[in-house]
């Protein structure tokens, strides 16, 4: 009876003993787990962190992760010195490409203008109406051009960080030429570190039925040829710029989303600079220095890399002079990241899931317009920076006239796009916006609620409003503007 008793007495004691001992060990393993499966302690509290401290969760969140992928992979790289913002196991190693082969006599070669050739001048001008630019001229210039070497001198001799994340880019096209979208596509090809390169994807927004002929079938047997990974998608219907990026975006593998125009050419060493900022802060999101290919010539022209991006109240994007303080900021070196208040739009780097975070773009803009400002207030109201790098050139073709239909009128569509920019991001300082534009007032303004509330793409947003305001986005921007 007694023998019993004890009996059962000492299979509690052991039985206790043994669960403390249990849930100690449970509570040590979860401790020290990492946060990579999403569930190491923790990590919910930095995972929702972006309302309170972004920056500082997201470092100490990878730092354990680093130094454990460090010693198993890239063991013999000296990594000493740099900063990573990815587990570095996730990154890749790298080689910068050769210089694209010049060949002298072939048009446009080194980027020089290509003239038009006697008794052509009536052909030119029936083919410039298709696309709003010479396309007998860009058909004449090889898709592997050689450009010159724009960069400042420092940039040439810059170190990049010997690891570095793969990127995915997003080209949305609408009724594009045939040479020019393949020259995007050669250019990024020929003058990303292959590594880095993860695929291209090429968005068709809904190409009207005479394009369909070269950019349907013949556009996906040619990309299947292609040394790279090339996806041609295609929205249903007309869908705009910021819904079929969108759906490039869904598909992305890569580590960073690079966005880029359909009629742009890659210079050496383009990626290398835009790729090493992220490396280091998930956070930022870069642009090159657009310089211009003419629209009649293709001539390839160096843009400054003194201005940076701003906006006046219409809300029109403006280049304007880098201030003397942001000069100052660098160190007087022209080859250091430019903080800029906004972005042209076509052309940005910017981490996948940063971009997820801040809630991606607003669904609700129709076709083209204002997107690229409300990208640019959505960074740094997101706890983000966004700069150019003046070491990473993409030339681009400008137009004087935008080939696209605008369902609505162009004025419309801009002005609409313009107001749910004004409405969600500039708080009282959209009364400035609508000030300037009183036509505005009773269409857009009141229905505000409505887009806010309807606007899935908004609830990342939020968030991060609630801490930063728009306060610490205008100082830079009215100063941009005197
Ligand atoms: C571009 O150059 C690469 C490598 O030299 C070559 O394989 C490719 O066929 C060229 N593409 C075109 C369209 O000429
Ligand atoms: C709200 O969103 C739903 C579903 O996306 C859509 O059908 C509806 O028209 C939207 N309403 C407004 C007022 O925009």
């Amino acid at each position: 009876m007694f023998r019993s008793r004890l009996r059962v007495h000492t299979c509690k004691i052991v039985l206790i003993t043994s669960m403390v001992w249990f849930a100690m060990d449970v509570a040590v393993i979860m401790y020290y787990s990492d946060c990579s499966t999403g569930s190491g302690w923790g990590c919910g509290r930095i995972e929702s962190g972006m309302a309170t401290s972004p920056r500082e969760g997201r470092a100490d969140h990878h730092k354990g992760r680093a130094i454990r992928n460090h010693q198993s992979e890239h063991e013999d790289l000296d990594l000493s010195g740099w900063h990573f913002d990815y587990p570095v196991g996730q990154l890749k190693r790298w080689e910068p490409r050769p210089t694209v082969p010049d060949h002298p006599g072939l048009p446009g070669e080194m980027g020089k203008p290509v003239r038009t050739p006697p008794g052509q001048e009536v052909l030119m001008k029936e083919k410039f109406k298709l696309n709003q630019f010479n396309l007998l001229a860009s058909d004449s210039i090889s898709l592997n051009r050689s450009l010159p070497d724009v960069r400042l001198e420092g940039c040439k001799s810059k170190n990049y960080p010997p690891l570095m994340p793969t990127t995915s880019i997003v080209i949305v096209f609408h009724n594009e030429a045939w040479s020019t979208l393949l020259r995007t596509v050669w250019s990024i090809i020929q003058r990303s570190p292959r590594p880095l390169l993860q695929e291209i994807l090429l968005v068709d927004d809904a190409s009207e039925r005479e394009c369909i002929d070269y950019l349907g079938l013949e556009l996906e047997q040619y990309v299947k040829t292609l040394p790279v990974s090339v996806k041609v998608l295609r929205t249903v219907e007309r869908s705009g710029l910021i819904r079929a990026r969108l759906l490039g975006a869904k598909e992305v593998t890569g580590q960073v989303i690079t966005f880029l125009d359909a009629h742009v050419e890659c210079t050496e060493g383009w990626l290398e600079p835009l790729l090493a900022r992220i490396a280091e802060d998930r956070t930022r999101v870069v642009c090159p220095i657009i310089d211009v290919i003419s629209d009649e010539t293709f001539e390839y022209v160096t843009a400054s890399d003194m201005t940076w991006g701003g906006f006046n109240w219409k809300l029109n994007f403006r280049w304007y002079r880098v201030p003397q303080r942001e000069m100052e900021r660098r160190g007087g070196d022209r080859t250091q990241p430019l903080k800029t208040p906004t972005m042209a739009g076509g052309l940005f780097a910017i981490d996948k899931e940063y971009f997820e975070k801040i809630g991606r773009y607003d669904e609700g803009m129709d076709i083209w317009g204002g997107e690229n400002l409300e990208m640019s207030f959505r960074i740094w109201q997101c706890g983000g920076t966004l700069e150019i790098s003046p070491c990473s050139h993409v030339g681009h073709v400008f137009r004087d006239k935008s080939p696209y239909s605008f369902p609505g009128g162009v004025v419309n569509v801009v002005m609409k796009n313009s107001a749910r920019v004004a409405e969600v991001w500039m708080d009282e300082w959209r009364d400035f916006f609508f000030e300037m534009n009183p036509e505005l007032e009773g269409s857009y303004h009141s229905s505000f609620g409505r887009w806010w509330s309807n606007s899935s793409s908004l609830v990342g947003a939020l968030g991060c409003l609630e801490v930063y305001g728009i306060d610490a986005l205008v100082p830079a921007q009215t100063e941009a503007l005197v």
